[in-house]
């Protein structure tokens, strides 16, 4: 990533995924299905669980990668600065991988307030990267301008290093016009729903090409997002909770 540090190419999702089973599907994520990074969010309300999961795994720390989020309805500085505080107690992690803010909402204020307070987190050394979620180009346009301005001013990186921007990607939602601005720049692009939430499971085009490979649907849209790593910087995230769903990665 643009902040130096690897990122594990597949990710395991856990939107929805509820607190009370969370360390148990982590677990088993990590130690069956070979995930080594885990994406959860304050919104998800399952930091602590998944967390819980990633110790018990016994896989050592430096070896997993944990990414949290900025709930869209919080974002200012000062929520922002509470929230970082409160993922490393629920989580007790001594620095979180990947922070992100979810979700550009809140006015140009409090989402440049909330950037800021990951950037603070950056320099205090309990955030390794940080970056965005469901950023478009006007969004990104308006983060860049001000790391620019603030690097020029105050001195190179102290506007932050935008390393990721997380957003919904699969072939019925492409979005080149995000893509090219982050593969120009060097921005890892994370996409999720990458199987499209299963919603897809009878479309003709890829029932047919599900037939002619021998595989399942879901295969053929994570090798989509797969492939696309060969010609840009783009990662994953299935997510299931359903063991019967951790079959051997496509
Ligand atoms: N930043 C954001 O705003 C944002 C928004 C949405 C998602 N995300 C991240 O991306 C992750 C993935 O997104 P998502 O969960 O919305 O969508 P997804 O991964 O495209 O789809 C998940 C759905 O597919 C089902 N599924 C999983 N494996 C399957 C298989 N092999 N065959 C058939 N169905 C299967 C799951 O059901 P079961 O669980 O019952 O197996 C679940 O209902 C989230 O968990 C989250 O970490 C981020």
């Amino acid at each position: 990533m643009p902040s130096g540090y690897e990122i594990p190419i597949l990710g395991y999702g856990v939107y929805q995924t509820p607190a009370n089973i969370a360390a148990e599907v982590v677990e088993h994520a990590i130690k069956v299905g070979g995930y080594r990074h885990v994406d959860s969010a304050v919104a998800y309300r399952n930091e602590a669980p998944s967390s819980e999961g990633m110790k018990k795994s016994g896989i050592p720390r430096e070896q997993l990668f944990f990414t949290t989020k900025i709930p869209p309805k919080d974002m200012s500085y000062e929520n922002a600065k509470k929230h970082v505080q409160n993922s490393l107690r629920e989580t007790g992690f001594d620095y979180i991988d990947l922070y992100l803010l979810h979700a550009p909402y809140g006015g140009k204020e409090n989402r440049i307030g909330a950037w800021k307070a990951l950037v603070e987190g950056v320099e205090a050394g309990v955030i390794r990267s940080i970056g965005v979620s469901n950023y478009g180009v006007y969004h990104l346009d308006e983060l860049e301008t001000y790391i620019k301005s603030t690097d020029e001013k105050e001195g190179q990186g102290k506007g932050g290093v935008l390393s990721v921007n997380q957003v919904e990607l699969h072939p019925w939602l492409a979005r080149k016009d995000i893509v090219d601005w982050c593969n120009e720049r060097g921005v890892v692009l994370e996409a999720y729903c990458p199987i499209v939430r299963a919603t897809k499971t009878n479309d003709p085009l890829l029932t047919s090409l599900a037939k002619k490979h021998n595989k399942t649907t879901s295969q053929i849209l994570l090798r989509w997002s797969l492939q696309m790593v060969s010609i840009s910087p783009y990662y994953l995230f299935p997510k299931s909770y359903d063991p019967q769903g951790f079959r051997a990665p496509p």
